[in-house]
């Protein structure tokens, strides 16, 4: 099941800090990080499901929309706090778009990358979705 996640925020005089640790906040075993940044205005990324990489994927700065797809049904998540993410499990068709200006997406994975773990194409995605038990 997907999931919107609050993460811990420790408020202090000198600023906000926030945590991510594999097993407490997020349900996985974090095996890679990467960031989307520098995103021109009104472009999409993601755009494809993972067979098995899971993700926890966090607006850092600024604001972006993560569009989440079961094959059944849609549902878009607006991220725009540092200490708010969601979680994606496998089998998931996933569009990130509507990026403000210097917005900041980590997104913390539970595989290494592998280009045959996408699935690229929306209609194999909908055939592979009738096989598998991933809802939002
Ligand atoms: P991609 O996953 O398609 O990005 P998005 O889903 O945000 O549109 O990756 C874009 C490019 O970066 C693609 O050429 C593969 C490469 N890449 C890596 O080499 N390693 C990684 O861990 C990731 C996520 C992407």
């Amino acid at each position: 099941m997907i999931k919107v996640i609050n993460l811990p925020k420790i408020a202090d005089g000198r600023g906000n800090l926030s945590i991510i640790e594999e097993f407490k906040q997020i349900p996985f075993k974090i095996k890679r990080t990467y960031w989307i940044y520098d995103v021109p205005g009104g472009v999409e990324r993601g755009g494809h499901a993972y067979k098995e990489n899971e993700e926890f994927i966090v607006a850092l700065s600024g604001s972006f929309d993560v569009c989440l797809d079961d094959g059944n049904e849609r549902k878009v998540f607006n991220l725009n706090r540092s200490y708010m993410g969601i979680y994606v499990p496998k089998g998931i068709w996933r569009v990130m778009n509507n990026f403000s200006t210097n917005s900041l997406a980590l997104i913390v994975s539970s595989t290494d990358y592998d280009p045959n773990d996408y699935i690229m194409n929306y209609e194999e995605f909908l055939q592979y979705s009738k096989k598998q038990t991933n809802s939002l």
